[in-house]
């Protein structure tokens, strides 16, 4: 990050090391992260205090971790100009979490529509964590005083919490933490599944449900030759009544930039076999380079503990001083 004169708006991300990532991952998030590197300073982390709020088998979750540095990486972000860092590396992250818990009431928390889904998935293990989640994510923004929180569509109540949680400190003591706002893309914010294209595409779902940004061709094309669509023949953009082939096209219009217009004339007299057709083209097109380069850049360790050690450096520097700032008003005896 370039210290200028005028500074750039700043953005702070996270992705939970949970697997590997989807395309909705991608789409949502990890692509637009790329392309806001030269207009913002950057912060992008690798969410992992957040993961074991789902039991995690050590081994796997380290793996977990350094594969999703590796992808971050090889999708093509620059450590040179965006922080790219673990969660855990900055303590920080854990103790403004604890701050902001005695900030955030549990009734705000109660409503948490992830909290409902995932202590329905795993009702033996509803842990203290789980429940709060929210608020530690919420630290995780305030921190470093982001304007701008690049995510999926799935994160919009996240965020709204941590705006009221910042305003309600900031009411409280002054200004403390900036507001930060959602950043959206205008297609593929919510990319759905290919099996129940009612409901998002997530890793925790059937296999034959998400594609991996790690699928080879012919596991994306099956997949996608499996995917729901509808029995009407007819290409058109209606998510409501054509969800599966609204998904399938909103899928490559994010990867191409194109027009959604344009796209639903070029297939015009074309049946859905050659909209699948398209859709595994445009995706095999888009992964095979990250694929290539993730395979290159993992066998690099020694390059990947630079990036994030100097991440966790550069990235603990600016928490430091936000969570100075709020202790100091807190009333805190400084250090
Ligand atoms: P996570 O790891 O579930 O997902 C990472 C990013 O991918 C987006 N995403 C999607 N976008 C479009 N379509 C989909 N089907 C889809 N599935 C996932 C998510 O919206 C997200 O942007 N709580 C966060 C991680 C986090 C975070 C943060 C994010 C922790 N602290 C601070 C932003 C700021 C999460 O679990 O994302």
């Amino acid at each position: 990050m370039q210290e200028n004169p005028v500074r750039k708006q700043r953005i702070l991300s996270g992705i939970q090391p949970t697997g590997t990532p989807t395309l909705g991952n991608y789409i949502g998030a990890m692509r637009n992260w790329k392309l806001l590197e030269d207009e913002y300073d950057c912060l992008y982390m690798i969410a992992d205090l957040h993961t074991i709020t789902v039991r995690q088998d050590p081994a796997k979750f380290r793996q977990n971790a350094m594969q999703m540095l590796g992808l971050l990486l090889a999708s093509g972000l620059n450590p040179d100009k965006s922080v790219l860092f673990f969660q855990s590396h900055v303590p920080q992250h854990a103790q403004l979490g604890w701050l902001l818990d005695c900030f955030t009431y549990m009734g705000e928390m109660n409503r948490m529509t992830q909290f409902k889904d995932k202590s329905a998935k795993h009702a033996d293990n509803i842990n203290c964590g789980l429940f709060t989640y929210p608020v530690l994510m919420a630290g995780d923004i305030l921190l470093y005083q982001a304007n701008l929180v690049p995510v999926g569509r799935d994160q919009t109540q996240h965020l709204e919490i941590c705006r009221d949680i910042a305003m309600r400190v900031n009411g409280i003591y002054g200004h403390v933490f900036t507001i930060p706002e959602g950043y959206y893309s205008k297609v593929g914010a919510r990319v759905m599944s290919l099996q129940d294209p009612t409901r998002k595409m997530s890793k925790s779902e059937a296999e034959d449900s998400f594609i991996s940004v790690l699928d080879t061709p012919d596991v994306i094309r099956r997949k996608y030759r499996r995917a729901v669509t509808d029995s009407d023949a007819c290409i058109r953009f209606d998510p409501e009544n054509k969800p599966g082939v609204s998904n399938l096209l909103s899928i490559i219009c994010a990867l191409t930039g194109g027009d959604m217009d344009q796209l639903v004339a070029s297939f015009e007299g074309k049946g859905y076999g050659e909209l699948k057709a398209a859709v595994t083209d445009v995706t095999v097109e888009t992964l095979a380079p990250i694929q290539a380069e993730f395979a290159r850049v993992m066998k690099d360790k020694a390059y990947m503990e630079s990036v994030y050690r100097a991440g966790a450096q550069r990235a603990g520097a600016l928490a430091e001083r936000t969570l100075q700032k709020f202790m100091k008003k807190i009333g805190y005896v400084q250090k």
